[in-house]
């Protein structure tokens, strides 16, 4: 899709559909809609009286050949309360516009920006939005005729004075990276190994000029690696550990951060075997993955002064005559033992990894990103994501960078206690607490090897997919967390 920013007076666009989304309480008699009211004939005023038009939330009116305009049609959209209208709700009004009106006969649309304090910020949310809601999840249906596609986005300012060119190109990047980390997310657990994921990494890298290494399980062996190879023992398809090195031209600190996501390209459970229903999700238990890769893209493009490093420990979580069991003992890169309780609990295992490959690579802070716990989908629902780590400010950035982006996250406690649900008496920790505090035991276990260093993890079991197809998005991987990664990077570097 081609995303232009309009040139002077929008009676001249050319598109399939001009939208101007429409306010509560706006009248026909001032501003913007006066105007298009004195275009359309009357029209506007007319609509929005009978009630035909009105703000209410993605309802909309389309009026076909006003002579006023070059557009071929123009449709007035409910955007609600002006003063209720986030970030995120710009996104998904945005998408589901795409999603929604995009047709045989409508292949480009335009969409105005309503004058706000913010309109470039408006601009951004408005174009990732539309690239976002444009990702097909259907890939691999063969009858199809595929689904009609937006050739070109015109983003129009309503007062003609934005300048969005640096809105477009930056909300580009956010979104292809992100629907990058969707597509990995959406692929089937078949297709999708460790070792594509990690082909599919190595290919981004080069393209993307980040630096590229990658471990196969001998070179796993031999660093000692026990917890991720464990998790990987019951399966045919090897491990795999990538990391992607991102090193600015002079960086404005000595930081290194790690962003380190789980990369279960399948996860049964083990031999603590899954219930059979909804085990087919399990495909998406590498998206915390997809979302580093997702998040090193934005990284490599957009170029902040730190140093970064992406790291995905990726293997399947099967059942077999090899498969790691309940009871035994792993010794992990670090050194520290692990008893098993539950073999579901594998995302932790090999996170604890990678965790450990980070440090000793130098990294000084660690974000690690995992779809990690039933129990965060509990507390927390598909809404927002769990956020926990050792480091208050550290927290409070991510937070940050999270509301920039419209993704959301929520902080859980880590106190001191819960180290003792975890506590194993043959080893120096369990691989799972009891049936109470779930997301918070989860994360209590990962800072047993991210604790020495400025460490924060993201648990995004209930975002990084959705079960069934929303206005905005397709059903699917949503590649959540891989902006706000990105920015919380970005905003670092600029401190
Ligand atoms: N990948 C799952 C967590 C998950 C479950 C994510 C459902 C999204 C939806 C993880 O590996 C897992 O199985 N966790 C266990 C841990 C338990 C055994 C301590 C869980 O949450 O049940
Ligand atoms: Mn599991
Ligand atoms: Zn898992």
């Amino acid at each position: 899709m081609e995303i232009i920013r309009a040139e002077g007076d929008f009676r001249k666009i050319d598109a399939d559909l001009l939208i101007v989304p429409i306010f509560k309480d706006e009248r026909a008699d001032s501003g913007l809609l006066a105007a298009l009211n004195e275009l359309t004939n009357g029209w506007v005023k007319t609509a929005l009286e009978s009630g035909e038009a009105s703000s209410e939330r993605n309802k909309s009116v389309l009026l076909h050949r006003c002579e006023g305009l070059k557009a071929s049609r123009l449709a007035l959209y409910g955007a609600g309360d002006r003063d209720k209208l986030g970030l995120l709700d710009l996104q998904r009004i945005s998408g589901s516009i795409l999603r929604s009106f995009v047709s045989q006969a409508i292949r480009s649309i335009a969409l105005v920006v309503r004058d706000s304090g913010d309109t470039k910020r408006d601009a951004r949310a408005v174009v990732e939005g539309a690239l976002l809601g444009q990702l097909d999840s259907s890939i691999y249906s063969s009858n199809d005729k595929p689904r009609p596609r937006c050739e070109r986005l015109t983003v129009v300012s309503e007062s003609g004075t934005a300048d969005f060119a640096e809105a477009i190109s930056s909300a580009s990047i956010f979104a292809e990276a992100t629907n990058f980390a969707r597509e990995l997310g959406n692929e089937a657990g078949n297709r999708m190994t460790p070792i594509e994921l990690a082909r599919r990494a190595k290919e981004m890298a080069e393209r993307e000029g980040l630096g590229y290494e990658e471990l196969d399980e001998d070179e796993m062996k031999e660093l000692g690696m026990g917890a991720l190879l464990a998790v990987s023992r019951g399966s045919a398809e090897p491990a795999r550990l990538m990391a992607l090195s991102y090193q600015p031209e002079n960086p404005s600190c000595d930081d290194v951060i790690a962003l380190v996501g789980k990369g279960l390209t399948f996860d049964s459970g083990g031999i603590s075997i899954k219930p059979a229903d909804d085990m087919d999700e399990m495909k998406f238990d590498m998206c915390g993955g997809a979302a580093v890769l997702g998040a090193m893209i934005i990284i490599a493009r957009l170029k902040p002064r730190i140093k970064v490093l992406g790291v995905v420990p990726s293997s399947e979580n099967l059942p077999s005559g090899r498969a790691y069991k309940p009871g035994d003992v792993l010794r992990s890169y670090s050194g520290k033992t692990i008893e098993v309780i539950n073999t579901d609990a594998e995302g932790r295992l090999i996170l604890a990894d990678a965790i450990t490959w980070a440090i000793n690579r130098g990294a000084t802070h660690v974000i690690d990103i995992a779809t990690l716990t039933g129990a965060c989908v509990v507390a927390l629902g598909e809404v927002r994501a769990a956020v926990m780590g050792n480091d208050e400010a550290l927290i409070q950035d991510l937070l940050g960078a999270a509301d920039q982006c419209g993704e959301r996250l929520w902080q859980m406690p880590l106190d001191k206690e819960y180290r003792d649900l975890i506590r194993s008496d043959i080893a120096d920790m369990k691989n799972a607490g009891g049936r109470v505090a779930g997301a918070i035991t989860a994360a209590m276990f990962l800072k047993q090897f991210g604790g020495s260093v400025s460490w924060a993890h993201l648990d995004v079991a209930g975002t990084a997919w959705i079960t069934k197809a929303m206005p905005y998005m397709a059903k699917g991987a949503t590649g959540f967390g891989a902006r706000t990664l990105a920015s919380f990077v970005i905003n670092r570097a600029s401190k």
